[in-house]
């Protein structure tokens, strides 16, 4: 595995390695889990070279305590890379990410960044697309892997690359969970004993309001999801929204479309824990 830092390695790398073969772009922040490894994994399988970024980007970081607590065991992810058979990690630093002078084009999102994540982190998703239009400028992949765990980032992500344009195929994997329903995270490892045994009632309500859809309305689902963290100590609701999943506006009414996205956030402590699920409405 070949571990780059600087934009002239990476331009070596690029250039010795990639010529004429496919190649798959993971973009994380570390900090890295199964969840990634899944993404990783299938670059692998679907690309001839596969490269995983490690940037914790502070464009996207509405909270600076978020940003400074951000884990960083780069041994053990560049380990965890190694052993799954990623081809090259690039690990550049915040100067070589956004060198002097440098200016992100500007991306309009119309729906999709008003609510939800974009409502409650103002400027995230625009640190989002200045990183990941970064990355896709310097490393030019053929394919990029995002997790639905990030749903609102994923319709981002797929409209940047529509409006750019940048020729890179955009390839969803599906949300990795812990055995009791908890989405995996790089913040789950800052729970603390009490928050981990909180944490799984996240999923644990939003696969009942998903299994309630079919007998109750959005208006009696949502008061029933929020009277559920009202009651919970541990768990403070931020925001629970069924919206269109092409829009992403506020459905109030299953009438509106076949498929809706149940999004929700949730903290735990000072730890912020996102979480979706799709409902069918037959
Ligand atoms: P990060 O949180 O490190 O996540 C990197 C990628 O892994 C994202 O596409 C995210 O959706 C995916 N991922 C995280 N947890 C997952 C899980 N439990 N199951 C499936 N996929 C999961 O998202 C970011 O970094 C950043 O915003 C980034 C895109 C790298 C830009 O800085």
């Amino acid at each position: 595995m070949r571990i780059v830092s600087t934009l002239k390695e990476l331009a070596q790398l690029l250039s010795e390695c990639t010529k004429n073969k496919s190649l798959g772009l993971i973009p994380t922040m570390g900090a890295l889990h199964t969840g990634h490894i899944a993404l990783v994994k299938k670059a692998i399988d679907e690309n001839d070279l596969s490269i995983c970024s490690i940037f914790v980007n502070p464009t996207q970081f509405n909270n600076p305590s978020d940003l400074e607590k951000y884990p960083n065991p780069l041994e053990k992810d560049l380990f965890l890379l190694e052993q799954v058979g990623c081809d090259f990690v690039f690990t550049p630093t915040k100067e070589e990410v956004y060198p002097e002078g440098f200016v992100s084009k500007d991306f309009v999102f119309g729906t999709l960044d008003k609510g939800m994540e974009g409502a409650n982190r103002p400027g995230h998703f625009k640190g989002v697309a200045m990183v990941v239009s970064r990355l896709f400028e310097l490393i030019k992949p053929q394919k990029a892997y995002f997790g639905e765990k990030d749903f609102q980032q994923l319709a981002i992500i797929q409209s940047m690359v529509k409006q750019a344009p940048f020729p890179v195929e955009i390839v969803p994997c599906s949300i990795v969970r812990e055995a009791s329903g908890l989405a995996m995270s790089s913040r789950n490892m800052r729970l603390n004993k009490l928050q981990l045994t909180a944490a799984p009632r996240v999923y644990q309500r939003l696969f009942k309001a998903s299994k309630m859809c079919s007998s109750h309305s959005i208006f009696e689902i949502k008061t029933w999801l929020k009277n559920e963290f009202k009651n919970d100590v541990d768990l403070d609701l931020e925001y629970f929204e069924i919206s269109n999943p092409t829009t992403l506006q506020a459905t109030t009414n299953w009438s509106e479309s076949g498929r809706h996205i149940a999004c929700i956030a949730v903290f735990a402590g000072e730890i912020r824990l996102i979480d979706n699920i799709m409902l069918e409405i037959n």
